[in-house]
């Protein structure tokens, strides 16, 4: 049977990222944008957990019928007590700019600059059933902003692990060792297995 999965983000570059991961997994599944499986408006992120946020989006597709896939992600800083964590799109209200202002003003007095990013990957089926799986990578927030590539708060991440920030590093750099990265890995593993168990209890 063609499974419908359904990606549920409107944002083109992690659609095409994750078309390219799932399809060559699953190429017997037909995967949709929100939009391309006619689902309009944005989903409203209200849970307190990275886990809560991806569920939920996951579970718009789902209850439509389709398999939804979702991620949530963010910045969780030590001194800062995780923030800002699931509010890191939000976090100064203004966009990415704003929000690196506000990172080194909040840490202009705290010594330890220790922080990691987080992402999670979750997939909800027809019946409820769900797949979650956690990446994460750590490092350390500088004083001023390093690099030219990337998005968000990668200028301001410096990644042990590279030897560098993430905005320093190329593509293939980051996903060898970022967040979104390891959970697409754990979360494919998964998601293979959780699969083949569905399409096999539909046989019977
Ligand atoms: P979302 O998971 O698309 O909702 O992203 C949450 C927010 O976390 C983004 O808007 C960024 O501010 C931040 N973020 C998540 N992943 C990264 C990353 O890889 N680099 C930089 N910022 C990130």
């Amino acid at each position: 049977m063609m499974e419908k999965i359904v990606l549920a983000s409107n944002n083109k570059k992690k659609i095409t990222e994750l078309r390219t991961i799932l399809g060559s997994l699953m190429p017997d599944c037909e995967i949709l944008s929100l939009r391309g499986a006619g689902i309009e408006g944005d989903i409203e992120e209200n849970g307190t957990t990275f886990e809560e946020n991806s569920v939920i989006k996951a579970s718009v597709p789902a209850r439509l019928g389709y398999i939804g896939i979702a991620d949530d992600s963010g910045l969780c800083v030590d001194s800062l007590g995780g923030a800002p964590g699931v509010y890191s799109a939000r976090y100064s209200g203004k966009g990415d700019a704003e929000n690196n202002k506000k990172l080194l003003s909040e840490l202009s007095d705290k010594n330890d600059r220790g922080a990691k990013f987080v992402c999670v990957m979750s997939a909800v089926f027809p019946d409820g059933d769900t797949v979650t799986a956690r990446g994460e990578v750590s490092g350390m927030i500088l004083t001023a902003p390093r690099g030219e590539d990337g998005f968000g708060y990668d200028p301001l991440f410096y990644c042990p692990e590279l030897g560098k920030t993430f905005a320093e590093a190329s593509a293939d750099e980051k996903n060898a060792v970022s967040h979104r990265g390891r959970a697409l890995a754990a979360f494919c593993e998964l998601f293979k297995e959780r699969i083949c168990f569905h399409q096999n209890k539909d046989r019977f």
